[in-house]
């Protein structure tokens, strides 16, 4: 037998996990000699944030939650890393697997890694080259510690071998985000807003908003929600608001009555919005992976990218963050200008497959 921990931290992880636990699972009934350990860091610990994604997507309660909460940068990755650490002094695993680019991706892939334990990185070698993203920094130290690259795409593959990476350490497998969304489409519902709000498909917007560069200083925050009003006159603009940018709202008495703010949504119902969207306004980064897939046009208020085939393939295109960018762009959005796009290689539902008999290969030689 071999045991693999899977890490699961922060929100945008656990639509990431599921689908390897599903396929590790099935493996498991097919006779494999995989077995998994469910680490939850608890970087995210509200039912919003956490609980309501593992009951969604069919989670197993984790064997272990370091409990960790929120804290700054620092606390954050050091508390993870004492926390895993003490897990590992007591019983090791035989491999590390984690995802994404949050901050208990790096530390715990950090604390296995100076145990002797390998490491797996699912949707290594993605770069935005914005050194002001906590994420870039946790992207980069994360793989320069990996043993195994499991890649979205080729632009990922590219960053990795520039940086050394020897071939048989990369497999191009697509994105197991994906997996979980073609999963999950025929149980994709309508959260309350829907009925409320009378909306109907194609005919009102999407909007989050999270990103510190964003949404951490007041005048920034103000005119990009001032350019969000303006530029979507007109049709109603649902805000699923993350708790980092409601206190940020809370604290400096932000108010825009034309948009609707609502608490963060589960997965079920966050897709169902944004399927049916005219469009979706963001500065996430996954979620324009989502809306690639469902064909759905993502205005990025960021400057720069590190899923790059989300605009060469997809229908996501980078707006910036200067607010002032936003009105030409919903104008040709609104106009019926906005591009097609197509399906990356790979984002096909069974890249969690692909990487499970990978694993049983690595860790097992079958
Ligand atoms: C983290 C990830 C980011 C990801 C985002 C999705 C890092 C560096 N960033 O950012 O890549 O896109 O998650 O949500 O790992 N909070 C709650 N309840 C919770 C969790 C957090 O209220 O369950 C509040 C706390 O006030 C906390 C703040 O949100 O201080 C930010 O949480 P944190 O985990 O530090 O980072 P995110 O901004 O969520």
């Amino acid at each position: 037998m071999k045991r693999i921990d899977l890490i699961a931290g922060a929100r945008p992880n656990f639509m990431k996990i599921a689908p390897i636990i599903g396929a590790l699972n099935d493996a498991k009934n097919r006779g494999s000699e995989l077995r998994f350990r469910l680490i939850h860091t608890g970087q995210h610990y509200d039912r919003a944030m956490s609980g309501s994604f593992f009951e969604e997507l069919g989670i197993p309660d984790p064997d272990i939650n370091l409990e960790v909460g929120s804290g700054t940068q620092a606390e954050q990755t050091a508390g993870i890393m004492m926390a895993y650490e003490k897990i590992l002094l007591k019983e090791k695993s035989d491999l590390c697997l984690v995802v994404g680019d949050v901050t208990s991706t790096m530390a715990c892939s950090i604390a296995a890694r100076k145990l002797g334990v390998p490491v797996a990185h699912v949707e290594g070698g993605i770069r935005s080259g914005d050194w002001t993203m906590p994420e870039e920094i946790n992207r980069v130290v994360t793989d320069s510690i990996t043993n195994w690259f499991f890649t979205t795409s080729q632009t990922a593959n590219d960053n990795l071998r520039q940086a050394g990476v020897d071939e048989d350490r990369i497999f191009f497998v697509g994105n197991t985000m994906i997996d979980t969304l073609l999963t999950q489409l025929p149980r994709l519902r309508p959260p309350e807003c829907w009925n409320a709000l009378a909306l109907e498909p194609s005919n009102y917007f999407v909007v989050t908003l999270h990103r510190p560069g964003n949404v951490d200083g007041e005048q920034g925050l103000l005119s990009l929600l001032e350019a969000i009003v303006d530029g979507t006159r007109g049709f109603p603009v649902v805000f699923p608001v993350h708790p980092r940018t409601a206190k940020q709202l809370g604290e400096l008495g932000i108010r825009t009555p034309q948009l609707h703010y609502i608490d963060p949504l589960g997965y079920l119902e966050f897709n169902y919005l944004v399927r049916h969207a005219r469009a979706v306004i963001t500065d996430s980064g996954g979620i324009t992976e989502e809306t690639t897939v469902l064909g759905v046009p993502c205005l990025t208020l960021r400057d720069n990218t590190e899923r790059p085939e989300t605009i060469t393939m997809g229908t996501n295109e980078l707006i910036g963050t200067n607010p002032s960018n936003l009105a030409p762009a919903l104008a040709r959005l609104k106009a019926g200008k906005w591009k097609k796009g197509g399906i990356p290689p790979k984002w096909d539902g069974k890249t969690s497959e692909r990487i499970v008999k990978i694993l049983e290969q690595l860790l097992i030689g079958a």
